[in-house]
């Protein structure tokens, strides 16, 4: 792999090589499953987990990935830390640096913000979603999940619908660059209010539509803690619904949370009543994803 960055910040700094070499190596980690015996890459070191907004998925896959690799894990939540007294969110991370730490996985909530503390700090920053900009290693792992789901290095060939709450969605733009790099075409699809036009992609407000055309659909939160606000009819013109999933050959994803009954029904959700729903898929390949990003840049 020709990418030697310190830090994992924007997928805009890898080249599509680079991804692919990050996303074979995730793929190696599943394929070994439990049978992967570790040469602890990691052993001896620390990883903090800096998360100034809440998560599910990405802190505790980063805490998997890092125990897998030999490593040692600390915590450091928004509500707990003296950020809440007014220290800066580079302090903060100073601070971890000067305690030892060997790196730092970052959430928050400023959309530069993983960007303004790796160019402070001597080690490497992981960016796990900052503000409304980039969550690329959510991306990463969505292209890990694609291109073993459809058997191929890359997505050439392969049509990508993004569908919800756009103009939120960090998810979205890193899926953008990401999807894109691989060879995917990328379609947004939403109401106009929550689909900003400067993301360099095909854009449809008619969902029906686009689901004739594409092997994929990413359905998105509607990030209502960042005052989205959608019609009474959202449901019925943007929702992966029963009926509209019944007509739907491609394959479902959602990066997670999800809000069941508003962008996605419950029964398309289940992964046991949906053949093609890689929902779960996404969050497996989430942890060796993590693992290849960590045994790269820390290992
Ligand atoms: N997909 C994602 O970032 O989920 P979490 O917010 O739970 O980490």
């Amino acid at each position: 792999m020709a990418w030697n960055g310190r830090h994992f910040l924007t997928l805009d700094d890898l080249s599509r090589e680079d991804m692919i070499g990050l996303m074979q190596r995730a793929s190696h980690f599943l394929d070994a499953g439990d049978r992967y015996e570790p040469d602890s890459p990691l052993s001896g070191k620390i990883i903090a987990n800096l998360f100034m907004e809440n998560s599910t998925r990405t802190r505790c896959s980063f805490t998997i990935a890092t125990k897998r690799l030999g490593g040692d894990v600390i915590d450091l939540l928004g509500g707990t830390s003296s950020t809440s007294k007014g220290e800066t969110l580079v302090d903060t991370a100073l601070n971890l640096e000067a305690m030892g730490v060997a790196g730092i996985v970052v959430r928050c909530s400023q959309d530069n913000g993983a960007n303004e503390i790796a160019a402070s700090v001597g080690i490497p920053i992981i960016n796990a979603g900052s503000g409304t900009t980039s969550h690329p290693t959510q991306a990463l792992l969505d292209g890990v999940t694609l291109t073993r789901y459809f058997g191929k290095e890359d997505l050439s060939g392969e049509h990508v619908a993004i569908t919800g709450d756009i103009s939120h969605s960090r998810v979205a733009r890193s899926n953008v660059v990401g999807l894109t790099k691989l060879g995917a075409k990328v379609t947004l699809v939403g109401p106009s209010e929550l689909l900003p036009d400067d993301l360099g992609c095909d854009m449809s407000n008619d969902f029906d539509d686009v689901l004739t055309r594409v092997s994929a659909c990413m359905m998105l939160r509607v990030q209502f803690e960042r005052n989205a606000k959608v019609s009474e009819d959202y449901r019925e013109s943007f929702g992966l619904t029963e009926s509209r999933a019944a007509n739907f050959d491609g394959v479902i994803m959602h990066p997670g949370p999800m809000n069941r009954g508003l962008e996605i029904d419950d029964s398309v959700a289940n992964t046991e009543s949906s053949p093609h729903n890689l929902i779960l898929s996404q969050v497996t390949c989430g942890v060796a994803t993590r693992m290849a990003i960590l045994e790269h840049l820390i290992g």
